[in-house]
């Protein structure tokens, strides 16, 4: 017992000196040492968030700060109770990726408490209550996903006589993102429809402005199952007398679920149609290598969530941030920014686009945990 005892003591005693030794070298690193930064993601059954929120809490405590984070599944309520949380807890700076304008009025008591608040990768609409925004060019995600599709298709060759065809999908319209995504896509992918030679199979809208029909191709929440189910109906209806040549998705997750619904059409048994995405999910890469999915965006989340850390860190000592990597959104791409109620800064950072010519780039980069690789290699 006696031995026990000394064994714990010893252990305990290593424990503070290593405790303590941590916060001496975050504390020589400046006064952001003991400061909360409180990490809201908006959900897990989509991949990257789980590795944003990992890497976000690495780069904030490499800094010294303390941090924690918490996933929103999906549900706004169920985020506000977490930021609120973090507000009880003295939290002085809030790092959110929301999942709708729900979040605003935590922002704004965030705002009343001089908590600074960082909108990570998604805008938070309607407010008027925070000054930062850190994401990726999105309208170039979306332009990205437009080429993958111009070059699986060869729609440079393409005629009226022998025309391509398309379907279109959309992310959440809960998630500004979604907008810019498929107004990007659509900026490739508009000149060729009206020349006849790409034509969309099921609703059309040529830009996100035309909110009716935004709606009928949107996926709420990201979901996949409502992807799959949305692509089943249109094989067996607006699709059902066409061989459809490719299919507009705008994620890796709605991508994959999209095959799986192609995959039990006996038409695309042999050859599936090109089919885009994003985020540069291992499964996606695998699917890409296997000649499944044709393309992917590859968003090195570990910068941005590091890029995030040093916006985090300035905002709370009062300094301008400099940050290596992004640059401040101006001209057209200021809209990014643009909350609806005020314009914030928006720093963007560069997407990549992913074939199977260049499938190693993400893998390479360092951006998959060892499992992830695993499925890779
Ligand atoms: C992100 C994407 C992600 C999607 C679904 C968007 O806001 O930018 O990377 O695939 O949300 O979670």
């Amino acid at each position: 017992m006696k031995k026990l005892l000394i064994v714990l003591l010893v252990l305990l005693t290593a424990a503070a000196a290593s405790f303590a030794g941590a916060r001496a070298d975050g504390g020589a690193s400046g006064s952001t040492a003991a400061s909360l930064v409180g990490i809201a993601m908006p959900e897990t059954h989509v991949e990257r968030w789980v590795k944003d929120g990992a890497s976000l809490k690495r780069f904030a405590e490499a800094r010294g700060m303390r941090a924690e984070v918490q996933f929103g599944n999906a549900d706004q309520t169920q985020q506000n109770q977490q930021l609120q949380s973090f507000l009880t807890q003295g939290a002085k700076v809030l790092i959110i990726s929301c999942v709708n304008d729900g979040v605003a009025s935590v922002v704004a008591e965030a705002a009343r408490d001089k908590v600074a608040v960082i909108a990570y990768d998604r805008i938070i609409p309607n407010s008027a209550d925070y000054d930062y925004y850190i994401t990726f060019n999105n309208f170039k995600v979306g332009q990205l996903q437009g080429q993958g599709i111009e070059e699986g298709l060869n729609l440079k060759a393409a005629t009226a006589q022998a025309p391509k065809y398309i379907t279109l999908f959309a992310g959440s319209p809960t998630d500004g993102n979604a907008f810019f995504f498929y107004d990007g896509a659509m900026s490739i992918l508009n000149p060729y429809i009206e020349k006849g030679v790409l034509k969309v199979v099921g609703p059309y809208p040529k830009t996100s402005a035309d909110t009716a029909n935004f709606q009928r191709i949107a996926t709420e929440n990201w979901q996949g199952p409502i992807a799959k189910t949305r692509m089943e109906n249109l094989l067996s209806g607006d699709a059902r007398d066409v061989v459809l040549d490719a299919v507009l998705a705008p994620n890796d997750t709605l991508g994959r679920a999209i095959i799986e619904a192609c995959k039990a059409d006996a038409k695309y048994r042999t050859k599936l149609p090109v089919i885009s995405g994003q985020d540069a999910e291992a499964d996606s890469v695998v699917s890409i290598k296997n000649g499944e999915q044709y393309m992917t965006v590859f968003k090195d989340t570990n910068k941005l969530a590091e890029a995030a850390v040093i916006l985090a860190d300035a905002v709370v000592r009062g300094q301008t941030p400099n940050i290596p990597g992004a640059v401040l959104a101006s001209g057209d791409l200021a809209k990014i920014g643009d909350t609806g109620r005020k314009v914030v800064k928006a720093y963007l950072l560069d997407p990549v686009i992913i074939t199977r010519n260049n499938w190693q780039v993400p893998l390479d980069a360092g951006f998959y945990t060892d499992a992830e690789a695993a499925k890779l290699r």
